[in-house]
């Protein structure tokens, strides 16, 4: 079973390029839980890899547009996207040292943070950035 659905009710922030992402998103971790209920380390390690280069795409994208709109709460949106970014980072270089393992832990509070980022910091961007909508 998916860990995480897409629905514009609970996800949809107006800006297409940024919900199709999303949705890219979600599909990577709902692989790496599945990765993670094989128990298969190869596959994890190539899950979390792809979902974390992902994710750092992802923020840059936002990041991106939020800079050429002159967004004026894009440093809170910085503090919230490096805080992740770190996270994963040391995540990701710890269990490629063999000193943690991905558990269902992992994947749910991946999931919490993007249900409490995506509809709160993200949908906030919605009106400014649908000025440079193609
Ligand atoms: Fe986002
Ligand atoms: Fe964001």
């Amino acid at each position: 079973m998916s860990l995480i659905k897409w629905t514009p009710e609970e996800f949809g922030t107006g800006i297409e390029q940024h919900d199709e992402e999303h949705k890219h998103l979600f599909g990577l971790l709902n692989g790496l839980h599945a990765s993670v209920g094989t128990g298969e380390r190869a596959s994890i390690a190539r899950s979390l890899d792809g979902l974390i280069a992902f994710v750092a795409q992802h923020f840059a994208a936002e990041e991106e547009n939020m800079r050429k709109v002159g967004y004026a709460a894009l440093d809170q949106h910085l503090v919230e996207h490096n805080k992740l970014v770190k996270t994963c980072i040391n995540l990701q270089q710890q269990f490629h040292a063999g000193q943690a393992v991905i558990t269902e832990e992992t994947t749910a509070f991946l999931r919490d943070w993007l249900k409490q980022h995506i509809p709160h910091i993200d949908r906030q961007y919605g009106p400014a950035l649908s000025a440079i909508q193609p």
